[in-house]
């Protein structure tokens, strides 16, 4: 702890856990620091940073003005997976947030990000601390495998819990919008304020509001296809006999119950049928495996869109970069 802070204060970057997924910190502060990050990742410079802060209270230095009902949100989401984007003061640097008028703010729910926090006195922008276009990283080692030889450490905080990334939302618009679903749910977040989310964000033509939707983003090296409706199992077994003919490595991502339906096949264990909580805890360690094991070709299950599956889809549907089948 007290060596990733000092490596921070110096202006380097370190990856950190936090309770979605693990971050690759600097730094908010200073845009050298800042760049280092980018770098380090290989991400486009013109996709914003989250700026993870240690208290609530540390918001209204870098934003204009808070809505009231985004007020309420933060004093009941904060700590936690939830991010919102709010207009920005002249504290935060361009870098940050890629020239953009506003910026992403969230106060983690994990005791090291926490003490991280604590410990600096700064702000830290941080995105997810993988290769850019690799899934997220949800265990130190798959920050080691991406980052290694990169960046000069790494804080390990074990498995992360949520294990998808934290929920962002647009406060700058009038309903709020919903610009990536996770932990915190279109359902919980409409308990409280109205919401707007249009499903197709991130396929369509226009210019995304989220700059990184643009990206491909969690795709695994074997061509990815996300089936959904009835029909599902006949149709994995149809579509991929030519693969499997010509000797190819075909996997499936099943729930447990549901494996003895695909012998023959890599099959990939989602869990027990209907808890999402833990495939979202598991599912970019899932992906990662299906690189490990040298898939070609993965087929995956989809899940009904409802709660937390919202959020599941949305990563899913990229990672078939949306190669989806509706049986
Ligand atoms: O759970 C998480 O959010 C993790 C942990 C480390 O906090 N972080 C994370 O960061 O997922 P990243 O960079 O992988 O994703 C941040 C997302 C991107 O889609 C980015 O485009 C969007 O938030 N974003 C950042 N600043 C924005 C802004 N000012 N306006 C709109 N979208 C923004
Ligand atoms: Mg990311």
């Amino acid at each position: 702890m007290d060596q990733a802070a000092s490596l921070l204060a110096q202006g380097q970057v370190v990856a950190f856990p936090t309770e979605t997924v693990y971050g690759l910190g600097a730094n908010a502060l200073d845009s050298g620091a800042v760049e280092a990050i980018f770098k380090a990742k290989g991400r486009p410079q013109d996709n914003p940073l989250i700026v993870h802060l240690g208290e609530q209270s540390q918001a209204d230095k870098y934003v204009q003005a808070i809505p009231p009902k985004a007020r309420l949100l933060m004093e009941r989401f904060w700590p936690g997976p939830l991010t919102l984007v709010l207009a920005k003061t002249g504290q935060v640097p361009p870098v940050v947030t890629a020239g953009l008028d506003t910026v992403a703010l969230r106060v983690p729910d994990h005791p090291l990000a926490l003490e991280l926090l604590r410990q600096t006195g700064f702000p830290l922008a941080a995105p997810s601390a993988n290769l850019s276009g690799r899934p997220s990283p949800t265990r130190a080692e798959h920050v080691l495998a991406d980052l290694g030889g990169r960046i000069p450490a790494i804080l390990d905080g074990g498995e992360t819990g949520w294990g998808l990334e934290s929920t962002v939302l647009d406060c700058t618009v009038e309903p709020f919008r919903l610009l990536r679903p996770g932990g915190v749910t279109l359902e919980d977040l409409r308990a409280l304020v109205p919401v707007t989310f249009a499903a197709s964000e991130g396929e369509d033509k226009e210019p995304p509001r989220s700059p990184g939707m643009k990206y491909q983003h969690y795709a695994p090296d074997a061509t990815v296809f996300l089936l959904t409706g009835q029909g599902v199992r006949a149709r994995i077994q149809e579509e991929s006999e030519p693969y499997r003919r010509r000797g190819q490595k075909v996997g499936v991502m099943t729930w447990n119950e549901r494996s003895h339906l695909y012998s023959g096949f890599t099959v990939l264990p989602m869990g027990s049928e209907g808890d999402l909580q833990t495939l979202a805890n598991k599912l970019y360690h899932l992906l990662r495996q299906a690189d490990h094991l040298g898939l070609d070709v993965l087929y995956i299950e989809g899940v009904p869109e409802a709660d937390l599956g919202l959020a599941i889809m949305n990563r899913l549907r990229k990672a078939a970069d949306y190669r989806e089948i509706k049986t």
